[in-house]
């Protein structure tokens, strides 16, 4: 979809549908809605008092102009309750409007940028929200439906601006929201994409593709690689599937002339049967979104050079398919990191720690610094949590803190769980090995992060387990945002940005 300002007036603009805001329990409306409501002889003041129009977030009214207005119709898009506003409710009420602009089958529309001005957003901000909630309310993963459906795309949304001044503004808001909602897409479409298609080797190869169109350094390790640089833990998981393991490394240079490198890191287990400990069959299609962790770092890369941000940062992938097998690794073998330290497998569903072991030890002798990881690592984070927010764990509370507003300004909130090293370490010692990779039933997300810790040496360093926020079902208890269809939802990728752009600003 096209996305386009113009400067002009919503009483004046010819379209198909004009949209205008209300904030919820509000009785008479302000600005262009007000313009709007009087050249339609107060009709939406009405249906406010008949109760009609709430200004609930999600609410869209649309209402026949009659040629009462050069616009075919006018749309009232609740915008929630005024002292919660913010970024977010911007994204919701755009992906609403978008979502019944194509249930309408129109082919444009018109927007005012919900309220650039009130509280204390820059225009170019609520401009950029408005495009991430509108693509974002847009996608599906199509690329296997040949059955076309009947209805149209919805071609084309334009911003109209009164004020000429602020029109510039609105456009690179656009514009960043346009890349911010393309990150988060390519986030999504590898996640989506079927474990039959999407082996190790097909998302290093588009890791590569995304490399030669931005002008990055990219490296992909295979197994001979890996063994030589004695990755033995995402070998060993990796060992049960024909599909070898791939270590992925992308380099961005946006800042020559700083040492600094920010190191983001993501699992990426193509399929997770769960290998020898294998897992229960339902749901278990649902395990191709194992990679989600490896899909938000590639969209984050894509989303930092489209932006040409100041900024140097280490994308790292780790791809591997858990399967079980005559080949396949098992509970009792005792395996060895890249930095030397030996694991105990106790269970071989507990893979992503493996190969995050390898990635992380990686990304921190390339000399990265912070590094962020993330990983649809437990089950145990979606009991803690739920879906509404992932939780993050680390050995630095500023960086913490850092990830938490870069996610809060996404949209993409994080919530922290603590490492209680004291308690947990007697949890995953091992007989055997220095370490094993289960800990049982008790923390499980913690004890998840604390095996991690072992990996990054003195490095600053932050866990993202986003095992309950990367999908949304179905049947899935809370209500999605309008902007997270049904499906992988890319979280992490905007969070990223947001992350590495502030830091970029210094
Ligand atoms: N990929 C899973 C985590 C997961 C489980 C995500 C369920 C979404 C829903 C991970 O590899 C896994 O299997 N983790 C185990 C760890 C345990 C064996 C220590 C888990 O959470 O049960
Ligand atoms: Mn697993
Ligand atoms: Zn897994």
């Amino acid at each position: 979809m096209e996305i386009l300002v113009e400067q002009g007036s919503v009483t004046e603009v010819e379209t198909p549908l004009v949209a205008v805001g209300i904030f919820e329990d509000v009785k008479q409306p302000g600005g262009a809605t007000a313009a709007v409501d009087s050249a339609l002889g107060g009709l939406i003041s009405q249906l406010i008092s008949d109760g009609e129009i709430k200004g609930s977030l999600n609410e869209v009214t649309i209402i026949h102009t009659g040629g009462k207005l050069p616009a075919g119709r006018v749309a009232v898009v609740g915008l929630g309750k005024e002292e919660k506003f913010n970024l977010d409710a911007i994204r919701r009420a755009s992906g609403s409007l978008f979502q019944k602009v194509r249930d309408l089958g129109l082919g444009s529309f018109r927007s005012v940028v919900h309220s650039a001005g009130a509280a204390g957003l820059s225009p170019a901000d609520c401009a950029q929200a408005m495009a991430e909630g509108a693509t974002l309310a847009a996608y599906g993963y199509r690329q296997f439906k040949t059955i076309t459906p009947a209805r149209g795309e919805v071609e084309r949304m334009t911003l109209v601006e009164m004020d000429a001044a602020k029109v510039p503004q609105i456009e690179e808001g656009i514009r960043k929201g346009q890349a911010f909602a393309a990150a988060a897409v390519t986030a999504r479409d590898i996640a989506a994409a079927p474990p039959n298609l999407a082996t190790p080797e097909y998302v290093a190869e588009r890791a590569r593709e995304l490399a030669s169109r931005y002008g990055l350094e990219c490296r992909v390790m295979g197994p001979d690689e890996m063994q030589e640089m004695g990755m033995g833990a995402i070998m060993a998981v990796g060992q049960g599937s024909v599909h070898p393991p791939r270590m992925v490394a992308l380099w961005y240079k946006g800042d020559p002339r700083s040492q600094k490198l920010a190191g983001l890191v993501g699992k990426g287990i193509t399929f997770d049967s769960g290998g020898i400990s294998i897992k229960p069959s339902q749901n278990m299609e649902r395990m191709k979104y194992d990679k989600s962790g490896a899909a938000a770092v590639l969209g984050a890369m894509q989303g930092i050079a489209e932006l040409k941000l100041k900024a140097n940062v280490l994308g790292v992938m780790a791809l591997a398919e858990n399967l079980p097998g005559g080949n396949a690794y098992r509970p009792g073998d005792i395996i060895r990191a890249m930095n030397g330290k030996t694991i105990e497998v106790i269970s071989t569903d507990a893979e992503g720690r493996l190969v995050l072991a390898d990635a992380l030890a990686y990304a921190v002798q390339q000399g990265a610094d912070p590094v962020v990881d993330l990983a649809t690592l437990t089950g145990a984070v979606v009991t803690a949590l739920g879906t509404g927010g992932a939780g993050v764990m680390g050995n630095d509370d500023a960086l913490i803190r850092q990830l938490q507003d870069a996610g809060d300004r996404a949209g993409e909130r994080l919530w922290p769980l603590p490492i209680w090293e004291e308690y947990l370490w007697e949890q995953v010692k091992s007989e055997f090995a220095d370490i094993k990779n289960s800990g049982g039933r008790q923390a499980g997300a913690p004890v998840g992060a604390l095996l991690l810790s072992l990996f990054v040496d003195k490095a600053k360093w932050a866990h993202l387990d986003i095992a309950g926020v990367a999908w949304v079902d179905g049947d899935q208890v809370v209500m999605p945002k309008s902007y997270l269809p049904k499906g992988p939802t890319g979280f992490g990728a905007r969070l990223l940005m947001e992350f590495v752009q502030k830091q970029a600003q210094g």
